[in-house]
């Protein structure tokens, strides 16, 4: 089938084709059926894609600096299915709260390569952290170093932590996933002088093993020069306290943040780009500075899983506003992706049954959640669309599930994994005795 007339195929899962009637198929899937089959809203996720980006990763690190761990950023999407797949992957693991790192445990992940990030885990979720063996906590501010070098100093075992510190460097990104500045609520500065304190502290902490440090400059960064910049800082830093007190640097963990095209018209650098561009900065300044080559750690999220996702709707009502605008009504909205509506995120979208159709109208794909910023896509050209019919949007892998809501008491999407022409429930629709489950009257 030539697809060449649907450029947006290139932005959907690897296996993304179309058959001779113009459905769109994932995983060998005819998308249709897996609408009709589970019910919609629904969420594919395909497995191949899934497992080649992982590789990716590794690969491409590996390359050129191969003592480099890729621990997946669990936010962007984890579940069970998903947290066995980075398993087996051999991914470690970014978790950022008990939930995540639960789930990781419940699929034996080896969590020794896990990190614990965050900048208010409480004494549960670190005492839960320790009971499990977690590889690395990811210490984010003094009341944490405290409370955890007294929780390590109880049980009498040592535990290695990572300090975040935040580097300066504005990535650019929306203000609500900007990270790297002075200002966030996230890691010790290293320009009022606390990142230098806490390494003092770390340092002397009895029960803390303090291996180096992390940052994270926000999501998605689609430029790689902010990395450059807060690695070269933070290696002077780490070269600085070397000198002071006698850190040594084993490792260096970079965050995640690596960006993904999300519409026709964007360009970003691809995998292997942030590969080559970072492990060559990394290499370069390790030597300049007279480092030895710390272990290097990325923790990509969106970039792993973000492509692999496509979310299904269903329309029903389309209202058109006469010389104004054309309504398409579909079964989800902000309650299973709220990224349009809280960070403006565009995306692309597809008459998933007509992806051959000639005739094309510009419409709005608009949320069925009561509030007017429900709009899941603006002013997009689709094949002209009727009830019933189905909107495939791409990349939607990534923060749309995590982040959903039960909202206007919508039950949740079912989700599917794709794989060699099977559809495989991972998880199952909420039902709205669910919804009630946990209401006490
Ligand atoms: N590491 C740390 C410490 C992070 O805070 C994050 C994301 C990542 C790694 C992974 O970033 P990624 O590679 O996925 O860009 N809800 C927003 C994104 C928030 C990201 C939060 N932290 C969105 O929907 O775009």
């Amino acid at each position: 089938m030539n697809t060449s007339k649907v450029p947006e195929l290139a932005l959907f899962p690897l296996t993304a084709e179309l058959n001779n009637q113009g459905h769109l198929l994932i995983g060998g899937c005819d998308v249709v059926d897996l609408a009709n089959e589970f019910g919609t809203p629904l969420y594919l996720f395909d497995e191949l894609t899934l497992r080649r980006k992982c590789r990716e990763f590794k690969d491409e690190f590996c390359k050129y600096h191969p003592d480099t761990l890729v621990i997946y950023a669990s936010k962007a999407f984890l579940n069970r299915a998903s947290a066995l797949i980075f398993k087996e992957e051999g991914l470690g693991l970014d978790v950022v709260s008990g939930g995540e790192l639960s789930i990781a445990h419940s699929v034996d992940f080896p969590l020794d390569k896990v990190y614990f990030h965050g900048n208010n885990k409480t004494p549960e979720e670190l005492n839960l952290a320790l009971d499990l063996g977690v590889g690395r906590i990811v210490v984010d501010n003094f009341y944490e170093l405290e409370m955890l070098n007294g929780l390590v100093g109880e049980r009498g075992i040592s535990q290695n932590i990572l300090l975040r510190l935040t580097p300066g460097v504005d990535p650019h990104t929306h203000q609500y996933t900007t990270t790297g500045t002075v200002e966030s609520k996230f890691g010790l500065p290293l320009a009022t002088g606390q990142a230098e304190e806490a390494v003092n502290q770390a340092l002397s902490a009895s029960n803390l093993n303090l291996l180096g440090f992390h940052f994270h400059l926000g999501s998605p960064v689609s430029k790689i020069q902010p990395y450059e910049l807060a690695m070269e800082l933070l290696l002077r830093f780490a070269r600085e306290m070397g000198k002071r007190f006698d850190l040594n640097l084993s490792e260096f963990d970079i965050g995640g943040g690596f960006a993904v095209p999300y519409t026709l018209d964007s360009k970003v650098p691809t995998i292997a780009d942030y590969a080559t561009a970072l492990t060559g900065k990394l290499n370069g300044l390790v030597s300049g500075l007279g480092l030895s080559r710390p272990r290097l750690i990325i923790e990509p999220g969106r970039a792993i899983v973000g492509q692999a996702g496509v979310a299904l709707y269903k329309v029903g009502a389309i209202k058109e506003i006469p010389g104004i605008k054309k309504y398409v009504c579909v079964d989800g909205g902000i309650s299973d992706n709220i990224r349009p509506a809280l960070y403006g995120a565009k995306y692309e979208a597809l008459v998933a049954n007509k992806a051959l159709e000639a005739e094309r109208e510009v419409v709005t794909i608009a949320g069925k959640l009561c509030q007017s910023g429900d709009i899941l896509v603006r002013d997009i050209n689709l094949a002209s669309v009727h009830p019933g019919d189905i909107i495939a949007i791409p990349v939607c892998g990534a923060y749309s599930i995590p982040m959903s809501s039960n909202y206007n008491a919508m039950p949740r999407p079912a989700i599917v994994m794709v794989k060699e022409g099977r559809g495989r429930l991972i998880r199952r629709r909420e039902t709205y005795q669910d919804l009630m489950s946990l209401d006490l009257i």
